[in-house]
C-alpha cells in the first residue's frame, strides 16, 4: 500500500500550488522592495513552501526557522505552544514576513508574532499557504494567503499527519479512516 491509497482526493494539484507560489512571490517582491525582508519558516510542515515561495521572491532576502510544537502527532490542537527550535538571528530592523502551512484556529500564529513582537522587528507579517477561516479561534490575520480550505484534515507539501504525507507534491484529503483507526 503506498500513501496514495490513504488520500481521499487531490484538494491542490501541483500546478495550482505552482501557479499560486509564484502570485505570492511577485506580490511579496512588490511590497518589500527596499525592505530588509527575513523570512521566517515555522518547522516542519512549511519548509516546502518556503523553499518555493523563496524562489519566487525576485528582492533579496534573509531565512531563518524556528520550531513550535502544538499538535503533538494528533488532528487537534492542544493549545499549549512551546519553542522547541528558536532563530539564529537579531531581529532588530528586519522586515519579518512569517511563513507558515496552514492557519487553522490560529493560536500557534498568535503566541509566534507574540514573542517575536517582543524582539523589535520593523514589522511583522504572515504568510499562510492554507487557511481554515471556520476554524478561527486567536486574532490573527495573514497579509498574504494562498488558499481557504474547508475544515477537513489535509496533507502533503510538507503538511503531515503523524510525520508522515509529507512529501506528497499535491495537497490531499486524508481518508478519515486513516486518522480514526
Ligand atoms: P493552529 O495553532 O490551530 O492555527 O495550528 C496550526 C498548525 O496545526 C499548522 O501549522 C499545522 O502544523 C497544524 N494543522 C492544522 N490543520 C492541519 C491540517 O489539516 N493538516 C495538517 N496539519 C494541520
Ligand atoms: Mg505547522
Amino acid at each position: 500500500m503506498g500513501m496514495m491509497d490513504d488520500i481521499e482526493r487531490v484538494l491542490i494539484s501541483e500546478e495550482e500550488l505552482h501557479n499560486k507560489v509564484a502570485e505570492l512571490g511577485a506580490a511579496i517582491s512588490k511590497d518589500y522592495e527596499g525592505k530588509n525582508l527575513l523570512m521566517v519558516s515555522v518547522l516542519k510542515g512549511s519548509v516546502i513552501f518556503m523553499a518555493d515561495l523563496m524562489r519566487a521572491v525576485t528582492v533579496p532576502c534573509e531565512i531563518d526557522f524556528m520550531s513550535v510544537s502544538s499538535y503533538g502527532s494528533g488532528v487537534k490542537t492542544s493549545g499549549v505552544v512551546k519553542i522547541i527550535k528558536d532563530l539564529d538571528l537579531n531581529l532588530e530592523g528586519k522586515d519579518l514576513l512569517i511563513v507558515e502551512d496552514i492557519l487553522d484556529s490560529g493560536k500557534t500564529l498568535a503566541y509566534i508574532t507574540s514573542i517575536l513582537q517582543a524582539r523589535n522587528p520593523s514589522s511583522i507579517r504572515i504568510c499562510t499557504l492554507l487557511d481554515k477561516p471556520e476554524r478561527r479561534e486567536a486574532d490573527v490575520v495573514a497579509s498574504y494567503s494562498g488558499f481557504p480550505v474547508p475544515n477537513e484534515f489535509v496533507v502533503g507539501y510538507g503538511l503531515d499527519y503523524a510525520q508522515k504525507y509529507r512529501n506528497l507534491p499535491y495537497i490531499g484529503v486524508l481518508k478519515p479512516e486513516v486518522y480514526t483507526k
